[in-house]
């Protein structure tokens, strides 16, 4: 199974940035966006490195307060002749916080996190191809609820990526 831990999103900001994506994949000549249900924030990424009720266990230990995150800049990740473009959220002591005590869970149930440093950001669209960004129109602000984690597998629905929640961790006021 191909597992990773997110922070999921509201319906109502997932359409804010469905209609952003909509815009900015207009400005390229190639572009495969994100589906309006699949827009998340990844905390970390399993594969299948652990099974699901390894990694439901260590989410189980990470224990936290709900905190809200800020809409940031859009950003791009450049994949051979390809780009992914993105929409970050703000440095967040909380955030960073939750991403070690996170990574350190899963770290005890035996899996060793990517020592990259941590980008935080919502993919809006793949495969980029010849992209005009002089023209991208000004960014979507909003405001996250962070009230949990959510233990998600990627897979595949009648061909069409999706992402299956599978356990969420509550986090208490
Ligand atoms: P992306 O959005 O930046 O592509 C499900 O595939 C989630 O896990 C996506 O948010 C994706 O990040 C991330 N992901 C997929 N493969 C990954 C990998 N090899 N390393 C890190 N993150 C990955």
């Amino acid at each position: 199974m191909r597992l990773f831990i997110a922070i999921t999103l509201p319906p109502e900001i997932k359409r804010q940035l469905a209609e952003y994506t909509r815009a900015v994949a207009a400005l390229a000549r190639r572009a495969c966006p994100t589906r309006e249900d699949n827009f998340h924030l990844t905390l970390t990424f399993l594969g299948d490195a652990l099974t699901e009720a390894e990694a439901s266990a260590a989410l189980y230990d990470v224990t936290g307060a709900p905190f809200k995150l800020y809409s940031d800049k859009p950003g791009r990740f450049t994949r051979g002749s390809s780009e992914i473009h993105w929409l970050g959220l703000k440095s967040s002591a909380e955030l960073t916080e939750l991403h070690a005590n996170l990574n350190a869970a899963l770290k005890e149930a035996g899996f060793l996190p990517e020592n990259r440093p941590f980008t935080p950001h919502i993919t809006l669209a793949r495969e980029i191809r010849g992209m005009n960004t002089v023209q991208l129109p000004p960014p979507p602000r909003f405001i996250v609820p962070v009230e949990g984690l959510t233990l998600m597998e990627s897979t595949r629905v009648n061909n069409e990526l999706t992402y299956i929640p599978l356990y969420e961790k509550k986090f208490v006021y």
